[in-house]
């Protein structure tokens, strides 16, 4: 599905359902140019997870640990050269895990990305307004469309 957000705000609003969704395992998949949002996404949805750090983007260090209702895994892999890389930091104990995993320009490693996940595609198309499209497999995606096609209702 396809949502448009015209501010800040909105992508709070999306954050927030998107937090509520994430549960034990969920692996959420966050695509789009350089300054689409994904981070700011993330630190939306972080803050209404229960992380009470500030999430910043882990660029350097491609993974970083937080702690929310659940552990709280936020990997960017943009600077991964290879798929096996992502193994020797430990990529599969993260994402077959207790906690969540998000992960920023996920289609670098997209031969090794689990079949059940959430997948959303940012598109800036002004200097405030996104468009996301948004699918994926499983349970978590499953309850994600249902709140979020809840949300259109209430905007239109
Ligand atoms: N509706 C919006 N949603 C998300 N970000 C927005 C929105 N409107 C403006 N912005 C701004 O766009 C910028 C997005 O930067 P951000 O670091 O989140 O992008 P990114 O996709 O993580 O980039 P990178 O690929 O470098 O990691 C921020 O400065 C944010 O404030
Ligand atoms: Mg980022």
């Amino acid at each position: 599905m396809k949502i448009t957000v015209n501010n800040l705000k909105d992508t709070e609003k999306i954050g927030k359902i998107i937090a509520d969704c994430l549960e034990k395992g969920t692996v959420l998949c966050l695509d789009g140019d350089l300054g689409a949002g994904k981070t700011t996404l993330t630190q939306f949805i972080a803050r209404e997870f229960g992380v009470s750090e500030y999430i910043t983007s882990p660029t350097f260090t491609i993974i970083k640990e937080y702690e929310g209702r659940l552990p709280f895994y936020h990997m960017d892999v943009y600077r991964i050269n290879s798929e096996d890389d992502m193994y020797d930091l430990g990529y599969d104990e993260y994402i077959y895990s207790e906690g969540v995993t998000i992960i920023e320009w996920s289609r670098k490693i997209k031969g090794i990305l689990p079949e059940e996940r959430i997948s959303i595609e940012i598109e800036r198309f002004a200097d405030y307004a996104r468009t996301m499209v948004i699918y994926g497999k499983g349970k978590s995606y499953d309850k994600l469309v249902k709140e979020l096609k809840k949300y259109e209702n209430t905007c239109n």
